[in-house]
């Protein structure tokens, strides 16, 4: 392939550099387009073919349904890893040893206390608040409380922002479900691995222990590994757009959580849920639902299926679907949405409609019911979702200040009125 593409504006030609991945994907280099061209630039709606950074975080192949962490396969992660561990290779780079987990694990238990002045906040939130919007909030006050984490001046200071995020995040995800609840708030202890300590912080009881049930803890921790990266993505790109502006690293999270809430994006688990509950109190008719998806005049969409990127299956979707099984089965729960979903998807994967434009369950299809199965509520969803994203949000924010990116500033081509004189009120 040349290593060169040629854009013919007018007559004249103009040479941009191609360049290739490590993957061998191919981008055109259009950094000097505006420079050269006098002012031209690109227009590409939902960015579906620009490139916004180089990254060395997560390979994605949408066709083949790939999805690599730091060049590890989701499928060997999923099974071999624990939660941790692939964050510590999410946001540095490697597999950590022994010594650097243990290391990374008590940085992070050392900074897992959260200012009690917080509780205030959660307080003057109603209980009938989205605990997404609660646990955006809380993130960006977090900076109020810790502003040394904003002027990041050396990887020291990066590391310092990342163990403390990473420490009161599950806090502030276990005290916003427990608040809904009427529920004290509470630490978890210290003794217990990462995973583990956020299922006692959401599920303690005030009146007596927490016994820890090794199902959950490996459901959860394969859960939160599978959400933990998905390269460029809505809620990602805000966290690198908004750090771009050297905003902090706890206000691009807190941005990154607003942009994961909507139903088009992580919100879709949630949707998920409530459409198949609906489903089933409409007697289960999965036809219709289909029906309804397929109709240009409705509004209404099959929730966690389709993907901007994976036009095959979505490899997470795989995984979820057998851990479903699986962890209803060890749990003893029968869930007739559990079949209605394999109903639906059955039926899409035959349907001409679905098959033509590539549209797949998705990683939200199959998750919320493994959540339900653990007792989490519904609206929880999305925050267990974020609670996954966190180290990927923190390793492409950290990627992207040590690469020294420049402020996200995007062109746009003007559509609007030309000048016009200013007419005053009463000639209006
Ligand atoms: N149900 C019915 N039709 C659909 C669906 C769906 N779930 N998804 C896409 N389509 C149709 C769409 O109407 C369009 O049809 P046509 O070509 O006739 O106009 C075609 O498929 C392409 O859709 P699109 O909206 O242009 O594709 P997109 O890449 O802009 O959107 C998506 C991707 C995920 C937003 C979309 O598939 C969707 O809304 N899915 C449901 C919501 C969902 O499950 N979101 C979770 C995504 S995975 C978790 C995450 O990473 O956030």
């Amino acid at each position: 392939m040349s290593d060169k593409a040629v854009l013919e504006i007018n007559g004249e030609k103009h040479e941009f550099p191609i360049v290739t991945g490590t993957e061998n994907e191919v981008a055109i280099d259009i950094k000097t387009l505006r420079g050269v061209t006098k002012g031209v630039t690109t227009i590409d709606p939902g960015y579906k073919n620009t490139g916004s950074c180089e990254s060395a975080i997560t390979f994605l192949d949408g066709e083949k349904g790939i999805l690599r962490y730091r060049g590890y396969s989701i499928e060997e992660l999923a099974e071999k890893a624990d939660f941790l561990e692939v964050a510590y290779l999410l946001i540095f780079g490697n597999l950590p040893t022994v010594e650097q987990l243990e290391k990374f694990h008590i940085d992070i238990k050392a900074n897992s206390v959260v200012d009690d002045d917080i509780k205030k906040i959660l307080d003057a939130f109603p209980k009938t608040a989205h605990p997404m919007g609660v646990l955006s909030s809380l993130t960006s006050a977090l900076t109020a409380f810790n502003p040394s984490s904003v002027n990041i001046d050396s990887e020291e200071d990066m590391y310092n922002a990342i163990v403390k995020i990473m420490g009161k995040f599950p806090v502030l995800v276990a005290w916003t479900m427990r608040k809904k609840q009427g529920l004290p708030l509470d630490y978890g202890d210290d003794k217990l691995g990462y995973v583990e300590n956020i299922l006692k912080m959401m599920f303690k009881k005030p009146h007596g222990d927490y016994e820890q049930n090794p199902i959950l803890v490996n459901a959860l921790d394969k859960l939160l590994i599978l959400h933990a990266d998905h390269e460029q993505n809505c809620s990602t790109s805000t966290v690198r757009i908004v750090g771009s502006s050297h905003a902090g690293l706890f206000a691009s999270l807190s941005a990154g959580i607003s942009a994961l809430w909507g139903p088009l994006h992580g919100g879709a688990n949630q949707a998920v849920l409530e459409m198949l509950e609906k489903i089933k109190e409409d007697g289960g008719d999965t036809k219709k639902y289909m029906a309804k998806a397929k109709d240009k005049q409705d509004p209404f969409r099959l929730m966690g299926f389709g993907h901007r990127v994976y036009k095959n299956f979505d490899p997470r979707a795989k995984i979820i679907k057998v851990a479903a099984d699986e962890v209803l089965g060890d749990l003893g729960i029968e869930d007739p949405i559990l079949d209605i979903a394999k109903g639906l998807e059955k039926e899409a994967l035959e349907d001409k409609y679905f098959v033509d434009r590539k549209l797949y369950p998705n990683v939200d299809f199959y998750s919320g019911i493994i959540y339900r199965g653990m007792g989490i509520p519904v609206e929880m969803f999305t925050v267990m979702f974020a609670l996954g994203r966190l180290p990927g949000w923190i390793a492409q924010w950290r990627e992207m200040r040590l690469r020294k990116e420049p402020i996200g500033r995007p062109r746009q081509l003007y559509i609007g009125e030309n000048h016009r004189p200013f007419k005053s009120i009463e000639n209006r």
